[in-house]
């Protein structure tokens, strides 16, 4: 019997809802761009059956994937369970034959799956598209392809058998000047060693070419950025170990005496030419941008100076710090003419922001001006009374480098927004001409909306209703349908029998 009682499954809003979905032709508000076509794409992850123990982590979660497939104007709305050996096991077991999280020793002991990843992740961080096919990640294991009209999963992927990594990122980047993904994985021979093992993905699917890196310790490595010369990845406070995996603990604990590291990779290197820059503590989870400037690096991020998150522990046993897990954004410099160890690290503006910015993806290793992200935005208004007391994320953000400016858009007094996406104009519109989408939970009306915004003027275009609320997002992503092969049927098209007369 499921029972969700005893946590941490969350109550209200985001209890669990364990269903999948299907709406064809959603309730819109407002008038969608003609000229998009494709699908803004979810991942995240609820419970489907209840954690094995209260303390686990919300990264435990089951994956999810949503897609709001879009032409003419029109929606139709898909949801579905992301099919990892792990949810299989245990549907088929009728309960939770898992432990905590991206920790082997607290699973059954019929579930070790300590040297195959794959069958205990649960694919519920991002979701990315490259040469055609769709995938769904998670950081503790090799991508889920996902049929991209359908969204049933299609099983794990490892390019072939030339991915030879057992765990792949969440972020991998894909450059837009010459097509290829660059992804990687940490951990990469196995729990708690410290490999990180970094591959060339052509345009055509293929892996080109494959570098092996010694990190200075092992710590969560989320996220990268990249510059046409550089593959470059942080890597801060997080810690972990053998002994504390044996010991039923978390993967994950908070030292805030670690030094944060940049590792820069020679694109035209092997991975043993790295070189390390040292700095004070701090976390990096998400990155926005960098770029080559001259013998210079410029490195752009959301960077707090303590733990983000209350469920990983301070390793020394010191309470959690709501301000210490403030994000600003920052700008790094790195002098690769230099001899020495350290960096520039400037805070651009003092405001706190969440830390899934996002930019232009055509400008991804390039030189570029906008950042977008989210915020609670207190001179707005929040409706407590019909939202509930915790203030919300409230509005979209547009940051020009260049000289400081902000731009918001405001969702409403009883929404929480989720991870922005920027949807270009066209392939040649100049940076930031186009739109930004992205879910908006409305706590008052226990729904799902999605909204679509003009990036410039930051007006709201339209917005898309969805009758019910749906599973917490961790990132999105649009892809349209020259990127992804979308069928122009309504999802799914009807096959059965019809009456003429
Ligand atoms: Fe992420």
């Amino acid at each position: 019997m499921v029972d969700f009682t005893q946590g941490p499954a969350p109550k209200g809003y985001f209890s669990p809802l364990r269903f999948e979905a299907d709406i064809y032709d959603c309730e819109v508000e407002g008038s969608i761009p003609k000229e998009l076509n494709g699908a803004f794409i979810r991942v995240g992850g609820e419970y489907f059956y209840p954690p094995s123990r209260p303390d686990d982590s919300p990264f435990s979660t089951d994956g999810f994937i949503s897609s709001f497939r879009i032409r003419d104007g029109l929606v139709d709305f898909k949801a579905r369970w992301i099919k990892t050996p792990r949810f299989l096991k245990n549907l088929n077991a009728r309960k939770q034959v898992f432990g905590v999280y991206r920790n082997p020793f607290t699973a059954d002991p019929s579930n070790d799956y300590a040297d195959k990843p794959f069958l205990g992740t649960v694919a519920n961080t991002a979701p990315i598209a490259h040469h055609g096919k769709l995938y769904a990640l998670k950081e503790d294991a090799h991508p889920f392809e996902i049929d991209p009209n359908t969204l049933e999963t299609l099983g794990p992927w490892n390019f072939d058998g030339k991915y030879t990594a057992q765990t792949f990122s969440a972020h991998p980047k894909v450059d837009p000047v010459s097509g290829e993904m660059i992804c990687y994985g940490y951990e990469a021979t196995g729990l708690c060693t410290d490999d990180l093992w970094i591959y060339t993905v052509s345009p055509q699917g293929k892996v080109t070419r494959e570098y092996k890196v010694k990190v200075p310790y092992v710590s969560t490595l989320h996220d990268m950025v990249l510059t046409q010369k550089y593959m470059i990845f942080p890597v801060y406070g997080y810690v972990t170990s053998m002994e504390r995996l044996r010991a039923g603990q978390l993967h994950w604990a908070f030292d805030k005496n670690m030094p944060t590291y940049w590792g820069f990779v020679p694109r035209d290197g092997d991975g043993s030419d790295v070189r390390w820059f040292k700095g004070p503590a701090s976390v990096v989870m998400h990155t926005i941008n960098a770029f080559d400037d001259g013998n210079k690096v410029i490195v752009d991020a959301p960077i707090s100076d303590g733990n983000p998150f209350p469920f990983f522990p301070q390793v020394d046993g010191s309470p959690w710090s709501p301000q210490l897990a403030r994000h600003t954004i920052r700008r790094l410099v790195f002098d690769m003419a230099s001899t020495g160890d350290t960096y520039q690290e400037t805070i651009l503006d003092p405001t706190d922001v969440v830390d899934l910015a996002r930019i232009d993806d055509r400008y991804i290793s390039l030189p570029y001006k906008y950042v977008y992200s989210s915020m609670a935005d207190a001179s707005q208004p929040y409706d407590a009374a019909r939202a509930g007391p915790n203030r919300a994320v409230n509005s979209y953000f547009r940051y020009d480098l260049s000289n400081g400016e902000w731009r918001k858009y405001f969702a409403g007094d009883v929404h929480n927004l989720q991870e922005v996406t920027f949807i270009p104009r066209s392939a040649t519109a100049p940076e930031g001409d186009g739109w930004l989408i992205g879910t908006a939970s409305n706590y008052a009306d226990m729904r799902t909306e999605l909204v679509i915004v003009d990036a410039i003027e930051m007006k709201e275009l339209a917005r898309v209703f969805l009758p019910f609320r749906m599973t917490p997002q961790v990132h999105a992503r649009w892809y349209n349908n020259t990127e992804l092969p979308f069928s122009d049927e309504v999802m799914p098209p009807y096959r059965g029998r019809v009456q003429e007369s």
